[in-house]
């Protein structure tokens, strides 16, 4: 089932997620919800609070050359910790709760993350490139952050300005 993305301003996006400690049909639907949703919407990554569930879940699916996402490319991600990070980098992110604005953001060029899959068995993953700052991205949204909080004081300014303009617009849309 498609659930709705909670969009910025909401005050759920600053919330901080809870630990899984439930790995049952109840996750494993939010698991699967997401990523219809995620799909659906054209989002490579999205964290459960986007969907408005205050739990530390996230997926991720990037595409391949061609704009694909593959089902077996999928990552569930559950509790994760970045238990190391290198070097640093600058990519243009984006956010389905910040839809079709893009921005510069710094990163960690590589990190190694420790979570539990859907099943709650461990797991490591060592990466870099896009893997790497959707996997930062995504873990933000656990902690209440968005890539928007990372702009400098004159873009953020700017992009609040912006931002008011196109909500009018989405609410317009919506009636
Ligand atoms: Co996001």
């Amino acid at each position: 089932m498609i659930r709705e993305i909670v969009v910025y301003p909401d005050k759920r996006l600053k919330q901080q997620s809870r630990h899984v400690t439930q790995f049952d049909e109840e996750l494993h639907t939010l698991l699967d919800d997401m990523n219809e949703t995620m799909i659906a919407k054209n989002g490579i990554g999205l964290a459960a609070i986007q969907v408005g569930v205050p739990l530390r879940a996230l997926l991720i699916n990037l595409p391949d050359e061609e704009g694909v996402q593959h089902p077996e490319n999928l990552i569930e991600v559950i509790n994760p910790v970045i238990v190391d990070r290198r070097g640093s980098t600058i990519y243009t992110e984006g956010c389905l709760s910040v839809p079709e604005y893009y921005d510069d953001v710094e990163r960690a060029e590589w990190v190694k993350v420790e979570f539990q899959d859907r099943h709650g068995e461990k797991q490591t993953v060592e990466t870099d490139g896009l893997l790497a700052i959707a996997f930062q991205h995504e873990m933000d949204h656990l902690d209440g952050h968005l890539f928007i909080e990372k702009l400098s004081f004159l873009k953020r300014k700017k992009f609040e300005k912006e931002w008011k303009k196109k909500l009018k617009e989405l609410r317009e849309k919506k009636r």
